[in-house]
């Protein structure tokens, strides 16, 4: 079976100007570059505008750079969008695709998630396609089939363990402190896993990374990356602290 290299990626979402996000790359870099041979991948995804200054903090640490969101078209009459060629070209090995946030506030549907990760895929990126139910669906025992309904929809045909990468981040987890109880996070992911093999085939679920994210902090970060399908976190507001995000880290 392929292994699965956990990977601790930190969505910094729209935070950080220019010298906090420089700032805080170099603290990262440097807390990786103590253990380079880590049991672990690390990964920054900060907003467009620091792409390039946090490329040049990070490189020849070993910090993966990974974008929030591209589009789905190369390049044209898209005002204010940034395509997956740009994403490449900025340094990035990877991209966050259908986050609850830019599925709500852009109402960004399965359909295009799907698409903008074939677009993904085209220029070598690794997507990180987001799922996740909300609080009303949990509470109504429909998570399980809402987050497989999002992952058959969202995950192209072509992805593979080495080009996708898929984060359940419960809507309701996200930057409220509630998380979600060991026991459901692992029957969500196995579940996510079996959903996958029936649309990839065994080999290919079996390599896929799935991370949890919501409020993943490392007071808790042990017990969710010790769980049999959890294979690293998506993390938020604790990614923004070196200190956190390198102990959740360390906890793989
Ligand atoms: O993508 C990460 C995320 O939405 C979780 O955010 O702040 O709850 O760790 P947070």
């Amino acid at each position: 079976m392929t292994e699965r290299r956990p990977l601790i990626a930190g969505n910094w979402k729209m935070n950080g100007l220019r010298a906090d996000a420089r700032r805080l790359a170099v603290e990262i870099g440097t807390l990786r570059q103590f253990k380079p041979d880590a049991a672990f991948d690390l990964l920054v995804c900060p907003p467009f505008t620091v792409l390039e200054a946090v490329s040049q903090m990070i490189e020849n640490t070993g910090v993966y750079l990974g974008a929030q969101t591209c589009h789905v078209a190369e390049k044209g009459a898209h005002t204010g969008d940034i395509s997956a060629a740009m994403v490449a070209d900025s340094g990035c090995s990877h991209v966050i695709l259908g986050h609850s946030e830019r599925r709500t506030n852009h109402a960004e549907t399965n359909d295009q998630v799907n698409a903008q990760a074939k677009a993904a895929h085209e220029q070598s990126l690794i997507a990180i396609i987001c799922v996740g139910e909300t609080e009303a669906e949990r509470e109504s025992g429909k998570a399980l089939e809402v987050v497989a309904e999002q992952v058959k929809a969202s995950v192209p045909d072509d992805s593979s363990y080495g080009n996708t990468v898929i984060a359940y981040e419960p809507v309701w987890a996200i930057g409220t402190g509630k998380v979600a109880t060991p026991d459901d996070v692992q029957e969500v992911h196995a579940n996510i896993r079996k959903v996958l093999a029936e649309k990839l085939g065994q080999e290919e679920a079996d390599g896929i990374r799935i991370l949890y994210g919501g409020s993943m902090k490392p007071e808790n970060a042990k017990e969710l990356l010790a769980l049999g399908d959890v294979d690293g976190g998506l993390i938020g507001g604790a990614s923004l602290k070196a200190e956190d995000f390198w102990a959740i880290a360390q906890s793989c």
